[in-house]
Formats: C-alpha cells, structure tokens, sequence
C-alpha cells in the first residue's frame, strides 16, 4: 500500500507528507479542534430517524421523505461569531424541497435571524439562494442569487459571518450578501441576542419554487442533503464573561470589518451577474424604500 502510494506521488507525495506534519505540529490542538464532529456543538431537534450520521460523526446525510424532513440546532447559542459548513444539496429534481442553514435568537417577539435558504428547482435548473435578515423582530428582507455552480455536484462551503461591524454571507469565498452595522443611523442591527445554528431539510412546495407552480415529486424520494466539516467560531452564551464584547475576538479584527478588495470584487461580480431578487428594487411590495437600502448596505 505504502509502496504504492510512493510509486505513484513520488518524493512530491513525500514532501506534501512532510510539509503536513509540520502543519499540525505547528498549529497543534487547533487543527484538531476544528471541524468539530456533529455531536459535539450539534443536536438532532426534529426526527432522529432522517438524519444519520456518517464517517464517524464528521458528517452526516439528512433525509426527506413523504413522512418527514428533519432538523438540528447548535447546543449552545453564541454573540457574533463566524459559522461555516459544507453542504451538498439535493441533486437532481429538487423542486419544491428547501434546505435551509441559518442563525436565529429563538425569541419570537423580538427575533434576530440570520438566513441561508436553497430552494430546490427541477432537473438541470439552478438552484436558487434565498438570504434574509431579521433584526429587533423585523425581517421582509429578502434577497435571491441563482448559483453559478451546481450545488449538488460536489460539497461547497456557506459561512454566515456575524461581528460589530457587518453581517456577510459567503458562498465558498465569494460574498453574496453584506448587511452594515447601521445602528448610528437608526437602523436596527442584531446586537442584543444571541443566536443559536439551525438546519432544516422540509417541503414547501407551496412556494419554494416558481412561487409554489412546482410541486416536489415524490416518485423521486427519499432526497437526501449532506453536511459535514462544521465549525462555529463564536462566544458562547453563557460562556466566558466579556467574550462577547472582546474587540480582541479574531472575528472583530481589522481583516473582518469590511470587504478587502478581492472580496469586494467578487461581491460586484455576483451583484451584477447572479442576484434575481432583492427586496431594496421591489417596489410593489415597499412603496417606501426600506431605510437600510438607502445607507447604502
Ligand atoms: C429554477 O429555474 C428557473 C429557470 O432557469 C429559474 O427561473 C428559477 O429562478 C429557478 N429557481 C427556482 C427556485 O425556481
Ligand atoms: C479576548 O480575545 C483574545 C483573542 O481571542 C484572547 O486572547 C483574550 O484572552 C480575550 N480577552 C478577554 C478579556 O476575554
């Protein structure tokens, strides 16, 4: 086997080998504190039998059939943080189904929540990313980009990035929504709550896709969703006390509070070639344009 291996990479394989060792020498526990397993910041909140676990917990494959979806949340809660997984979605004719990976304080009246929604779409079509922000108990805050790969093809990275000074969505490295801290200007920004990690895989044919035209096809089910590769990084609630106010966390660095430029450009090219919805233009919903598209987020 080893033999092999070395016939095959050669002294680059050697070398790479090498190269990883000292990798997690150097960063020592770290590497293996991240990813965390699912069963360590995870619990199952909705049918244990549709979700299963694979390669030793470091994954899992969330199932949908006519009996149920299924769900799970973070055990813990956290203020501001950066949360990021893995995803492969439904491949094939996913019309009707919705997968959604999200933030959300779990406070009815006054919730703040973050939201990624992939809402299936028929063979060969594009799947649809739906964003939406609720703050201080208010969302209607609706963007939609049409990916530019295929999202059930292989695992692609969502990161939803949280600290005092914006929120980004990232679709692996590429920005695809920015909300500003605006709070100077009155406009509401999640700053009081924490939020908890959630995760769903349900039907909602009655408008995921085309406005509900297209109906899940259940000749094609069981339609199965794959996680793995999740990391919070984040303060816990309750945790440390003065973590969640620590200028200090990595996230509330210098690097984090704005889009670099090659993050910049990226967040242009998507706005230009992918968005399909964004609630800021719709202007037969909002006869007053809402106060945040007009600071500028
Ligand atoms: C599905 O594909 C159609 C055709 O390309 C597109 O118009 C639509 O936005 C896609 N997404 C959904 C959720 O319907
Ligand atoms: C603030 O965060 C930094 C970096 O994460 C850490 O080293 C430091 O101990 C924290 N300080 C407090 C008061 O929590």
């Amino acid at each position: 086997m080893s033999m092999a291996i070395i016939n095959t990479f050669g002294n680059v394989g050697v070398y790479y080998i090498v190269l990883l060792l000292s990798w997690f020498l150097v960063s020592g526990v770290c590497v293996w504190g991240r990813p965390a397993t699912f069963l360590q910041d995870f619990e199952i909140t909705w049918s244990e039998t549709h979700i299963r676990q694979i390669d030793q917990g470091r994954a899992i494959q969330l199932i949908l059939d006519q009996n149920s979806g299924c769900g799970f949340a973070s055990k813990s809660k956290y203020m501001f943080g950066r949360v990021s997984m893995k995803i492969k979605l439904i491949p094939g004719d996913s019309a009707g189904t919705v997968t959604a990976f999200y933030m959300n304080s779990d406070t009815d009246t006054v919730r703040d929540e973050l939201d990624f929604e992939f809402l299936g779409n028929r063979s060969g079509q594009p799947y649809t990313v739906q964003t939406n922000i609720y703050a201080h108990g208010k969302g209607d805050r609706e963007q939609r980009v049409n990916l530019w790969f295929d999202p059930s093809a292989d695992f692609h990275t969502y990161t939803i990035m949280w600290n005092h000074h914006h929120i980004v969505f990232y679709v692996d490295d590429f920005p695809i929504r920015v909300y500003k801290n605006s709070e100077g200007k009155g406009i509401p920004y999640p700053t009081m709550q924490a939020m908890g990690v959630y995760s769903t895989l349900w039907e909602a044919d009655n408008w995921a896709t085309r406005g509900g035209l297209e109906k899940i096809d259940w000749s094609k089910a069981p339609f199965y969703a794959y996680y793995k590769d999740f990391d919070i990084e984040g303060c816990p609630v309750p945790g440390p006390a003065n973590c969640a106010s620590n200028q200090s966390n990595w996230w509330e660095g210098a690097a984090y509070q704005a889009l670099n430029a090659i993050e910049a450009r990226r967040y242009r090219w998507v706005r230009l070639n992918h968005i399909i919805y964004d609630y800021c233009q719709d202007k037969s919903r909002f006869s007053v344009t809402p106060p945040e598209c007009l600071a500028g987020i």
